[in-house]
């Protein structure tokens, strides 16, 4: 028998530099797309929707239909875990996510174990997806970085994050606590996406930015680092992506110290920075979502730019963060089009 195509994504990941580097978007499926809203409206609300696995199913693989994608990520949320914890999670419409009061750390700790069977149904997505999934295109679990699940969970909603940082500092063992349950919360659903046939798992910290240092290690890289150390204890090697978006310079500390395969870099990043860690790590970036969505010939320059400054090591060519919602599809199909050749 023939092996079957390894998928570009999981060769990069292994260190490859390859003829093209894969392609797929952060926050591809949902928002951006007609079909997803006409899909959306048959659940009552988006988390029913995220735990519906035939509803994410289809979410997760309508992307992969329209474009050339090397990988689908299944349609989850990040919040679905403190919800999962015991902590109330809704979604305002129009508006965003919100979150009742953060519950005691002991009662959050005793949850732990149960939470990764109360999101089972992400496994049945997956299981499905990958059936339907063709081979060569890779299939992507996630979970949110415990910071930044952490400050959701602290603040109640997004915002500037600042009662969650003035915690860190005030109440460093509430904070601590609070990451540990966390690592170890996110560490089990990712190994149950592993097992459920996720062959790569996205650790998304989107708010990794305005951080000392010292904190920084203390709150996202050590944190990383003990999912990844975790999840090969638990005897699941699928590779592991990190971003830490609004990193800056400290990505370079966090490429070396987290333990990922890959990283995930932000609009900013420098050329030369991506190029010392392709020393090191594959990377993964950097396009801006608003010059996707603006389309036209400063778009084409900007990819062009990226294929050119980053085809030199292992590279997996994706958005700097997520698609807007607003994105004309024609400007998804145009940057797939041109990177894949296809
Ligand atoms: O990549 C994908 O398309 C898969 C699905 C996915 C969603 N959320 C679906 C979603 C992924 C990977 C996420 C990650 C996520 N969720 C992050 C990290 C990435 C990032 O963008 O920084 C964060 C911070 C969240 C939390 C969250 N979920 C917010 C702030 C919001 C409201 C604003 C928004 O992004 O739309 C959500 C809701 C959400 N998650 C929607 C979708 C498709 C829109 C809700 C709807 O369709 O009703």
């Amino acid at each position: 028998m023939i092996a079957p195509p390894s998928p570009l994504l999981l060769r990069s990941l292994a260190g490859e530099c390859l003829k093209r580097p894969p392609i797929w978007f952060m926050r591809q499926a949902g928002r951006s797309l007609p079909e997803y809203h006409q899909l959306r409206r048959g659940a009552s609300d988006f988390i029913a929707f995220c735990h519906d696995p035939k509803m994410a199913a289809e979410a997760t693989m309508q992307p992969m239909r329209r474009f050339a994608f090397d990988a689908a990520i299944v349609f989850a949320d990040i919040l679905l875990l403190p919800r999962a914890l015991g902590q109330a999670v809704w979604f305002e419409p129009g508006e965003g996510p919100r979150l009742g009061p953060l519950p005691n750390i002991a009662a959050l700790e005793g949850q732990v174990a149960a939470s990764t069977q109360r999101l089972s149904s992400i496994g049945e997505t997956l299981a499905r997806v990958r059936v339907e999934l063709e081979p060569e295109r890779a299939l992507i679990g996630f979970a949110g970085g415990p910071w930044t699940v952490a400050t959701y969970m602290i603040e109640g909603r997004g915002g500037d994050r600042a009662r969650a940082r003035a915690m860190a500092v005030e109440t460093p063992d509430v904070v601590d606590r609070l990451i540990d349950v966390l690592v170890e919360s996110t560490a089990l659903y990712l190994a149950m996406q592993a097992r459920a046939g996720a062959q790569v798992l996205q650790i998304f910290e989107s708010w990794a930015e305005l951080i000392a240092e010292d904190d920084f290690f203390r709150l996202v890289t050590r944190p990383h680092a003990r999912i990844i150390a975790r999840l090969a204890e638990l005897g699941v090697d699928s590779p592991v992506i990190g971003f830490p978006r609004g990193a800056g310079a400290l990505v370079e500390g966090y490429a070396d110290q987290a333990g990922a395969q890959g990283v995930g870099l932000d609009v900013q990043a420098p050329a030369a920075l991506g190029r010392r860690l392709q020393e090191r790590v594959a990377i993964q970036g950097a396009l801006d979502p608003v010059l996707l969505r603006a389309g036209g010939g400063r778009l084409d320059a900007r990819v062009e730019t990226l294929l050119e400054q980053w085809s030199g090591g292992p590279y997996i060519f994706n958005l700097g963060h997520g698609v807007l919602p607003d994105t004309p599809v024609a400007h998804i199909e145009q940057v797939v089009r041109r990177v894949t050749g296809a």
